[in-house]
């Protein structure tokens, strides 16, 4: 088939190439790219065509017709209907190698670089139950539909209240599960008995068409150092006695959990965030370690989901940074202070600014608690905050180094501006997205900085997602 005969809908035998963004695979035909969803490299496939572009089609696997070597078996029964774990079916060594070379793409096809200054990729030795935190999602409507769920029970219990995990692109339905391998064995079983409770407490899941119903979102948070556990109830509205029931159910099927909260969020918005917090038992936060260094994790903190990956890939930017005694370091996007705290001994100074209030609060008490006493944390946009305001400026000591830790969107254009302005000697750009990191490196180094150093680290084994460390140095 030639490639201007593609039409939505077609089934065509594709030989696939590559891995590609996002989880994809590509295949070529006579030079023109079909990205596949739900094949490895090596694989011969019949896919059905999802979309026509000019410069590319995008396609879906209906058959396997003759396996790649890279193939395993994947552990969980959900694989190929929720989204999570979109590499389950690839060898965790051929997964490294996809990521790494997703690094080297991004920096050659967005940053125009050439013979990049990469490290091998750091793997995590914990390929499953890796995780921290889970977030399930509670909604009135099941995901049933293609490809079906291997070996799972169909039950449509009434009232209809599923909690589980989003299957890719369907907000509205949630995939009902009874187990997923990136939490523990207690993770799940929490998730069981919050489903059954809910179940049997005659109350309805919150949907945002009718604004009203009760349970929204269950979060879990499991430290990995310290034993304790976290469940938080998000839901609509407070009722007291819903809550100390669950406490109970959850005491005798999990005496694991050490401290239960109740979130609520009464906004439209479908977060697992809210306006309150109330605790029902326990402190309601839970330690977690990093390093030497003890982090309070309260329901609405940001902190890395993979404890371990977090502590190496701290100690990537840390050795990247070669800081000396006198150096005054900015953090820039500095969360819960975590690579603040973490770099303290090493420098003068650390300022670390962060635009979410909770987030400066859980700074300071954690620093406060280490005994840090050499790191200041500042609450402000960032775009708002750098060279701009003035007097901010004057009370505090310019950046001989900088860290940088953006969310997946990266830096705003301003803020690279003001970075350049501020003219620190060296630059550490820790991200969890390769192709805003390559965009914002460019910039960088097409004024008078060079990329020195590259570390790929995996965070999230199975999953598409990477995160690398780039030094930078002023030239
Ligand atoms: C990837 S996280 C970095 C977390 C941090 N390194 C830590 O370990 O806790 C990105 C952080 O940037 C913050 N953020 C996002 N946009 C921001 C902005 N425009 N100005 C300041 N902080 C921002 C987010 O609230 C989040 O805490």
């Amino acid at each position: 088939m030639q490639p201007h005969e593609l039409t939505k809908g077609t089934e065509l035998q594709l030989h696939i190439a590559d891995s590609a963004f996002e989880g994809k695979t590509v295949s070529r035909i006579d030079g023109f790219v079909v990205f596949v969803e739900g094949a490895v490299p090596g694989d011969v496939v019949i896919a059905r065509v999802t979309k026509v572009k000019k410069s590319y089609a995008e396609a879906r696997v209906v058959r396997v017709e003759q396996p790649s070597s890279h193939r395993v078996e994947p552990r969980c029964k959900y694989f190929g209907t929720c989204g999570g774990c979109k590499w389950q079916h690839v060898g965790y060594e051929i997964q490294l190698r996809f990521k790494q070379q997703h690094v080297v793409d991004a920096f050659e096809r967005i940053g125009g670089f050439a013979d990049l200054p990469i490290l091998p990729i750091i793997g995590s030795e914990d390929i499953y139950f890796y995780r921290n935190k889970m977030e399930y999602s509670f909604s009135d409507q099941q995901w049933l539909s293609e490809p079906p769920v291997r070996n799972s029970e169909i039950r449509n219990p009434k009232p209809e209240i599923f909690v589980g995990l989003h299957v890719p692109q369907r907000y509205d339905k949630v995939l009902d599960i009874t187990e997923c391998h990136l939490q523990s064995e207690t993770s799940n079983r929490i998730l069981n008995v919050t489903r059954e409770f809910a179940r049997k407490s005659g109350l309805n899941v919150y949907t945002s068409e009718s604004e009203s119903g009760y349970f929204r979102f269950l979060v879990i948070r499991q430290s990995k150092r310290t034993n304790e556990l976290m469940v938080n109830l998000v839901t609509f509205d407070e009722k007291k006695d819903v809550m100390q029931g669950y406490v109970k159910a959850l005491q005798t099927a999990a005496p694991e959990v050490t401290t239960v909260v109740n979130t609520i969020n009464t906004k439209k918005a479908q977060i697992a965030y809210g306006e309150t917090e109330q605790t029902y038992l326990g402190d309601g936060v839970i330690h977690e370690r990093l390093g030497k260094h003890l982090f309070t994790v309260s329901a609405s903190s940001f902190f890395q989901t993979n404890t371990v990956q977090a502590e190496r890939l701290y100690g990537v930017a840390k050795s990247f940074a070669e800081l000396q005694p006198h150096e005054v370091v900015w953090d820039l996007y500095s969360g819960t202070g975590s690579i603040a705290l973490l770099i303290s001994a090493a420098a003068k100074e650390v300022i670390g600014i962060e635009s979410v209030e909770s987030a400066v609060r859980d700074a300071k008490r954690n620093a406060d608690a280490n005994g840090v006493t050499n790191c200041r944390f500042i609450l402000g946009d960032l775009k708002d905050r750098l060279t701009r305001d003035t007097a901010w400026m004057q009370s505090h000591a310019k950046p001989d180094v900088m860290v940088i830790d953006p969310p997946r969107s990266g830096m705003h254009q301003r803020v690279v501006e003001e970075i350049l302005a501020l003219n620190p000697t060296r630059i550490v750009y820790v991200s969890c997205n390769p192709t805003t990191q390559a965009r914002d490196v460019k910039i960088l180094c097409s004024e008078r900085y060079r990329l020195v150093k590259l570390q790929p680290v995996d965070m999230f084994p199975h999953t598409y997602h990477i995160e690398s460390v780039a030094l930078l140095h002023r030239v």
